[in-house]
């Protein structure tokens, strides 16, 4: 049985001394399972064939959209049996066929989960092409989600213990009073108070012109980046989707955009307000951008890690790139808007619409920008693919098309930038493309543009209808009900099978909908608590909220140093890896909250 086992299953730790024991051992193969580690979301899967032929067994996921069978193991009548690790992080499908022939034995679903060990028992009842598989656990798994549990009670439990902090202080001051010792301890809270109020008196001089839930919704997206960077703890929701669908990785890069649609508005009308000159706020725009894309292009593309830069696999777009530039054509769109700023006292018919009519060159440029979007995703011919296609290529779609990766968005890259774009696209390993595909291309830039816009309604409104708190929720959630709908239709409320799916690679229409949908819900819910009922200060998100491009930057290059991460010792589970990218995401907030202090805010 050693021997069967070491097929796939080799003993790289404890070699040959181990195997004496093991062959010493009762539990023979027990031990092996033991030497050998399965690493995060992985299960081991033993073949029995009791059958007189060889048979062929293939798998596909769930998650892989109208995918080709794989193979994934032959199990021979000799050599009847054969162990083979497998992902546990979908439903996979295993078909069993001869090896000789394309009649299906017997096929099953089974979502596997992490460290078990698995047995399937093929036999035979009557005929030989009449066979029985049956499913058999030789190990229990562990419980994945026991670490994504015990993290979220432990930072509950901190976020409770911090909220009730001062009236734990204030209840013990009172206990002193009585004891007659607080004379020490009331000076200290008084001295805290003063440092307190210092405070609070910024805070009111900035309250003026900074929106408070905006930097908090900003650092919340920038915190959730930085996890889901680091790893986001193995789990694949936490993990960008292979690619149609919506994972909370996906979620981060939209939520910034629209934030920077928001910051526009509000900056530029405070900017013209102050009568800043045309010429130098068009210098100021430009100026940024080039910083933004140059920080973007120089630091973010690779890491020291990689060796040299060779031109060969620069890659030329980029997260950086596609903010800088969503940025400039927001700001200029802002810019030469007619109207900046309108005084509610004029009374039109308009008047409850009028964030939207006044702004009428916007909408259409942005109706034509989506046009322009809608025609060349699905009208650009592209050779020897499907006009249209939204797919992932690869295995999927039965395999049809596998170097049409993408579909145009695609080609318009590669015909922009040729090879120099994005080699590892997400898709890569579960469709098994051998294509590039840059999820920072630039027909999705069209998207993103479109997704500032709502993002800059969102800014408009805040500003037109100041003070009247009740107006700026009813009229994000309107606007989070229309797009949600539109999102509910074009992807007809399914992953694969909508108009046009949701995906982040593609940065889709319903994708970008449905994120509008989500960005107006959670600002108009961040405004509430935070601005309205002052209910929360925004700690701690607020503090990379304000500090951005500073934690943007410094996690990608220091983000694989110590103390934020280290060569892992347990690779089995997920423990370590969760708690390695939870420490690294709160050093980053706290080394924000440190620079706060500092009144240190990183601008350009
Ligand atoms: C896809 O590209 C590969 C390598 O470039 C090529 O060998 C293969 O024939 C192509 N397949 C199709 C269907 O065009």
């Amino acid at each position: 049985m050693c021997v069967f086992l070491s097929s796939r299953v080799i003993l790289p730790i404890f070699g040959q001394s181990s195997c004496v024991f093991c062959l010493l051992s009762v539990g023979l193969c027990e031990r092996l399972h033991k030497v050998y580690k399965l690493k995060i979301d992985e299960a081991l899967l033993i073949f029995h064939s009791e059958l007189p032929y060889s048979v062929s067994v293939y798998y596909t996921s769930d998650y892989c959209y109208k995918c080709v069978y794989q193979p994934l193991a032959t199990v021979g009548n000799v050599q009847n049996n054969i162990s083979v690790v497998v992902s546990t992080q979908f439903t996979l499908t295993l078909k069993i066929t001869p090896v000789d022939g394309n009649i299906t034995l017997c096929s099953l679903s089974q979502t596997f989960e992490e460290a078990g060990h698995y047995s399937l028992w093929m036999t035979q009842s009557g005929l030989p092409n009449d066979v029985t598989c049956s499913l058999a656990m030789d190990r229990s798994p562990n419980n994945a989600y026991l670490p994504l549990l015990a993290a979220f009670l432990i930072l509950a439990s901190i976020a409770v213990f911090w909220a009730s902090l001062p009236y734990i202080l204030r209840w013990s001051c009172i206990q002193r009073l009585k004891n007659r010792i607080c004379h020490r301890g009331s000076q200290n809270s008084i001295e805290m108070d003063e440092a307190n109020d210092e405070q609070s008196v910024d805070k009111s001089k900035s309250k003026s012109s900074r929106l408070k839930s905006l930097d908090t919704f900003r650092g919340f997206s920038l915190t959730v980046m930085v996890f889901v960077n680091y790893g986001g703890g193995g789990y694949w929701f936490f993990q960008h989707a292979p690619w149609n669908g919506l994972t909370v990785a996906d979620l981060v890069m939209p939520w910034f955009v629209f934030i920077i649609g928001t910051s526009v508005v509000l900056a530029f009308s405070s900017m013209h307000r102050k009568g800043v000159p045309l010429l130098q706020l068009l210098r100021k725009v430009t100026w940024r951008t080039i910083v933004l894309m140059l920080i973007g292009f120089c630091f973010m593309n690779y890491s020291p890690r990689d060796g040299y830069l060779s031109w060969s696999w620069l890659r030329i777009p980029g997260v950086l790139q596609r903010l800088g530039f969503t940025y400039f054509v927001l700001a200029l769109m802002q810019t030469f808007s007619p109207h900046r700023e309108i005084p509610l006292s004029v009374h039109n018919w308009w008047n409850p619409i009028q964030d939207l009519v006044l702004y009428w060159p916007e909408w259409i440029f942005i109706v034509l920008l989506e046009t322009m979007w809608l025609c060349l995703t699905f009208l650009l011919p592209v050779p020897n693919c499907p006009t249209g296609y939204l797919g992932a290529g690869g295995i999927g779609d039965n395999g049809l098309y596998p170097n049409c990766t993408g579909g145009a968005a695609a080609y318009i890259d590669r015909w922009f930038f040729k090879d120099n774009i994005f080699w590892h696209p997400t898709c890569k390993v579960l469709y098994r493309t051998t294509e590039p595909f840059d999820p920072e291309g630039v027909l999705g830039t069209i998207n993103s543009i479109v997704m500032g816009f709502f993002g800059m309604q969102a800014g408009k409104i805040l500003l037109f209808y100041r003070k009247m708190n009740k107006s700026i929720l009813a009229r994000f959630l309107i606007w989070a009900l229309v797009l949600g709908i539109s999102a509910a239709i074009l992807s007809k409320c399914t992953r694969d099978e909508g108009f046009i799916p949701v995906n982040k690679n593609l940065w889709s229409l319903s994708f970008v909908t449905c994120m509008g949908c989500m960005s107006f819900v959670l600002l108009g819910v961040m405004y509430f608590i935070v601005d309205v009922k002052e209910w929360w200060g925004g700690q701690p998100f607020i503090y990379p909220g304000m500090n951005s491009i500073f934690v943007y930057v410094g996690h990608s290059l220091l983000g694989f140093y110590f103390p934020f991460s280290w060569e892992m010792r347990f690779q089995d589970s997920h423990w370590e890896q969760l708690f390695q990218d939870i420490w690294g995401t709160a050093l980053w907030v706290f080394i924000a909250y440190l620079l706060y202090r500092k009144q240190f805010f990183l601008k350009i």
